[in-house]
């Protein structure tokens, strides 16, 4: 599918991606003035059914994103998730899929603020295979660079202009011969991967940094919270030092993109003995089948595309 062909939700209605083009000053591109989220969905062959995975809980995070760079978003979470629907149905996708909803600061002018400057939103969603290729495990090394400081601009909201601390992190563990990047916070904790949480296995409970150390509060890190908990595996919230991540059992990553992503080394030092270790699988086993409608328990986590847009009573016109 080209880029071209995809139908996009732009300017309040939906055209081709082709026809919605944005201006060389625009604010958001010029000065990062955006916020974005990461939406996934799941196609379940067997049922031929597209699920989103938790969209209202993106849309919650992109109206509190929004906010914090003082922009409106015109549609609630539940309206933003029905024209997505919609935007799925339109585009006829019938495999894996990545959701990209952003809200940018709109005006052509040159002025860097926040204030009296316009702002627009657009959906694009395209077919996505996997964030990380085939790699079963990944080797991460811990960053020269340190995780934007909430002092320093909000490291809660998922700003666009933010992207160049992880894109920083990301391509000097690329260009050094690991998979990805774990940042530290400015104090020296762990704080997350370039585009994930961070988790560990320690002494039999699950650790991961709380929210306080410069995270992005990550949709997917709280399904595994919530899979940790009624898997009756102790789940500890606090700071975690980075000689932690040598001695650590096991380790992951999770993410919308990522899913739940075994780290295999940190530092060039095995964590556990190098393979996926039990806590992680079982976890990753229960996500995989909780994003596509397949666990009872966490059915609420997917809207389904396609049986739902059958039952809708009438469709808005492009
Ligand atoms: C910096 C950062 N941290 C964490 C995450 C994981 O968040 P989520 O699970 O909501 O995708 C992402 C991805 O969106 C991210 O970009």
């Amino acid at each position: 599918m080209k880029l071209d062909d995809l139908t996009v939700y732009a300017q309040g209605r939906f055209m081709r991606y082709a026809d919605a083009k944005v201006g060389l000053l625009t604010h958001g591109l010029q000065y990062g003035t955006g916020c974005f989220e990461g939406v996934r969905g799941f196609w379940d062959d067997a049922e031929r059914e597209l699920y989103i995975l938790h969209p209202r809980d993106h849309y919650v995070r992109l109206h509190a994103s929004a906010k914090i760079l003082m922009m409106q978003l015109e549609q609630s979470p539940d309206e933003l998730v029905e024209i997505t629907v919609e935007l799925c149905t339109r585009n006829r996708f019938e495999r894996e899929i990545y959701i990209r909803p952003f809200v940018y600061k709109s005006d052509e002018a040159i002025g860097v603020r926040l204030h009296d400057v316009g702002d627009a939103f657009a959906i694009v969603a395209l077919p996505f295979d996997s964030y990380f290729g085939a790699a079963a495990g990944l080797r991460a090394c811990v960053s020269s660079w340190r995780r934007i400081d909430d002092t320093a601009a909000p490291a809660r909201a998922k700003v666009t202009g933010i992207y160049i601390n992880s894109a920083l992190a990301k391509s000097d563990a690329l260009l050094n011969g690991f998979d990805e990047a774990i940042l530290l916070s400015h104090d020296g904790h762990v704080s997350e991967g370039s585009a994930e949480n961070f988790f560990m296995v320690k002494d039999g409970a699950l650790v991961t940094p709380d929210a306080t150390q410069n995270i992005l509060e990550g949709v997917t890190r709280r399904c595994v919270m919530t899979i940790a908990r009624d898997l009756g595996i102790p789940l500890v919230e606090r700071a975690i030092d980075r000689s932690e991540l040598y001695t650590a059992s096991e380790a992951f990553f999770t993410g919308s993109a990522a899913g739940v992503m075994p780290i295999e080394s940190i530092d060039r030092r095995p964590v556990g003995d190098g393979r996926i270790g039990k806590t992680t699988k079982a976890i990753a086993d229960v996500y995989e089948r909780a994003v596509r409608g397949k666990e009872a328990k966490y059915r609420d986590w997917v809207t389904p595309v396609y049986r739902r847009a059958s039952l809708a009573p009438h469709r808005r016109s492009a």
